[in-house]
């Protein structure tokens, strides 16, 4: 979602804000703008669309900026026009901003402006905010304070960057809740604010993050953290870790083909400091300073991670045996549940970003819950506000669907149910190593089935080029891996796909089959599941349903009945959920490249989504 940069300094501002924007790019956004100064005057462009238009749009302007501030914006009010693309002036064009967040009486404060003679250039809700600093400043008050009381005015979560061309050396920047992150980093020609470390130049090894209700203000030697009484606050920088940075796309056409093919190596990044291989032995150390009378263990997450988190409870209800619950954790923001002391929250989140994510933290902690977070991000606001912080050793996922950080996350809750339940002693080391052994040889499954990419593009182009509607059937764990499958054919692909508990078809779903609506039915090896997914299957073509099979390879009732097969190498039943996810994952690349569709940055779609 909207993301946020401003530099001050002795090199060249556009550079920075440029490169800043373009590496959070990958958050999602519709338009983009820079506004920066020489030191005589502001000037601003944005348009609507890619930072690389914006980028030929300046073509050479801006040539002795020196500060400055960029944005890339996920409109929420205002359609993504030029105009409507951040920053934003003020009526006397003396005070720039950048704006992320929600202001929620916008339309009032746009009225009593309006009433004051003050034209509005824009619909957005943030462009009140450029009014009200220039109205402080032009009483006397420094770009700081006149930021400080704009923001007193505001209702709503907001993180703001403003200059001005009566300091022209300076960029402020304020939080005010959580709408985003807000960093500051030093690198060696100046100072940086931004929403993200991956937007930091990689000469800056270290990031101040910004708290609710503090301010910060830099110019080109110096920067200043300040909070609500105006004392300066000093704190220590967290480090950045390489994995926090946008990699190289390398031979890959896209970061989303990137991510699904390296999954193989990518998911011993959960294995490191955690698994002893010659011991046969797998902790995560965070766990330790969870309580061990657990009552019960509450699941949240939203999106893909709802997924993760809902095969974590499943693990941990059969591993552990602990009482387990699974919520968006949106819908448990906006309940009051019940919840207390012996009763633990994991909240899965890959960004540590989204908003509703922090909400339900933040709700869990006011009861009293102990409270974990599994993430990709581990300095995140999530993993801040968490009492254990666990990192899925993904690094950072670009592509907006989601794809390695789903089977981290779930590799991570896999051992972490593994290690609740052996330390309870609900497992024998004997079932502790067995799983042991099945999650170290894991990565070398995972590899066999990227293998068969070719099959799936060829089936994605022949299957699935033209199709509106879909079902993706599975059962056990792997109706969260159905679920998923079918996130993934929406937003990659946009294909209405639902993803169903084999189960629930009699009761509704059924009505929806018909040839034109092929069903993707997940096939597990064990026994029980194997023989009703076979039932469905028969049930599905009685209604003249085409069915595509994932089932073990060489399973030849299967590939007898099926109308076509994708055969998987299963020969762990651990394994079969994180198996069946991956050509899930390559069918929908595969097919969103037939429908003509950039996999990488789906319409409407952010990877982070900061606001409610
Ligand atoms: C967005 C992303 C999804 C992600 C979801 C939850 O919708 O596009 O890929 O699953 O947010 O994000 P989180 O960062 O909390 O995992």
């Amino acid at each position: 979602m909207c993301g946020i940069v401003g530099y001050a300094g002795f090199g060249d501002a556009k550079e920075f804000l440029l490169s800043a924007l373009h590496n959070l790019e990958y958050r999602g956004y519709d338009s983009a703008g820079i506004a920066a100064t020489n030191g005589d005057e502001i000037r601003t462009i944005k348009r609507a669309g890619r930072v690389k238009g914006l980028e030929e749009t300046i073509n050479g302007e801006f040539a002795n900026a020196t500060s400055g501030i960029g944005h890339t914006r996920w409109a929420t009010h205002g359609a993504p026009t030029d105009k409507n693309a951040h920053p934003h002036f003020s009526y006397d064009g003396k005070v720039a901003i950048a704006h992320n967040g929600i202001i929620e009486n916008h339309s009032e404060l746009k009225r009593r402006l309006e009433a004051d003679g003050i034209a509005f250039e824009s619909e957005t809700d943030s462009e009140v905010v450029a009014h009200l600093i220039a109205r402080h400043m032009e009483a006397g008050d420094t770009l700081l304070s006149a930021t400080k009381k704009a923001s007193r005015r505001l209702k709503g979560l907001s993180v703001i960057l403003a200059i001005s061309s009566n300091e022209p050396d300076t960029v402020v920047g304020i939080r005010i809740g959580y709408a985003g992150s807000l960093l500051l980093g030093e690198s060696a020609d100046g100072w940086m604010l931004a929403s993200n470390a991956a937007a930091m130049p990689t000469d800056v090894n270290e990031v101040t993050p910004i708290d609710h209700c503090e301010a910060v203000s830099i110019n080109r030697n110096r920067s200043m953290i300040v909070d609500v009484a105006g004392n300066v606050v000093d704190k220590a920088p967290v480090t950045i870790r390489a994995e926090n940075r946008i990699s190289e796309i390398n031979e890959y056409a896209r970061f989303m083909h990137k991510e699904i093919s390296e999954q193989a190596a990518t998911i011993q990044g959960a294995f490191r400091g955690r698994v002893d291989f010659s011991e046969r032995r797998i902790e995560i150390p965070e766990l330790r300073v969870l309580p061990s009378d657990v009552n019960r263990i509450v699941f949240a997450g939203m999106g893909t991670s709802h997924f993760a988190a809902m095969y974590g409870a499943r693990q941990t209800e059969r591993l552990a045996r602990i009482p387990t619950s699974v919520e968006y954790a949106g819908e448990l923001a906006d309940r009051d549940p019940v919840m207390g002391e012996r009763d633990v929250m994991v909240a899965v989140t890959q960004s540590g970003e989204t908003y509703d994510t922090l909400v339900a933290i933040e709700k869990a902690k006011a009861s009293g819950s102990a409270t974990a977070v599994v993430t990709a991000h581990i300095h995140s606001e999530a993993a801040r506000m968490a009492d254990v912080a666990i990192d899925i050793g993904s690094g950072l996922e670009v592509a907006v669907p989601a794809t390695k950080t789903f089977i981290n996350s779930m590799l991570v809750l896999y051992m972490f149910s593994l290690q609740l339940g052996h330390v309870s002693g609900r497992l024998t080391d004997h079932e502790f190593e067995r799983h042991v052994e099945s999650i170290v040889s894991l990565p070398g499954a995972i590899n066999r089935v990227l293998g068969r990419e070719a099959q799936i593009a060829e089936l994605a182009r022949k299957r699935f080029a033209d199709v509106t509607n879909m079902l993706i059937l599975g059962r056990g764990d792997h109706y969260p891996i159905a679920l998923e499958g079918a996130l993934k054919m929406k937003e990659t692909a946009y294909i209405h796909a639902e993803g169903c508990s084999a189960s629930e078809m009699k009761h509704g779903i059924n009505a929806l089959i018909e040839p034109s609506t092929p069903t993707i039915a997940l096939v597990p090896n064990d026994g029980e599941f194997r023989t009703k997914m076979l039932t469905s299957i028969y049930e599905v073509q009685s209604r003249r349903g085409e069915v595509i099979a994932l089932a073990s390879e060489g399973d030849i009732e299967v590939e007898a009945i099926a109308d076509d097969v994708i055969p998987i190498a299963l020969n762990e039943e651990n394994h079969s959920p994180f198996l069946m996810t991956i050509p899930l994952q390559q069918l929908a690349y595969h097919a969103a490249l037939a429908r003509g569709i950039d996999p990488d940055r789906p319409r409407n779609l952010a990877k982070t989504v900061t606001v409610a």
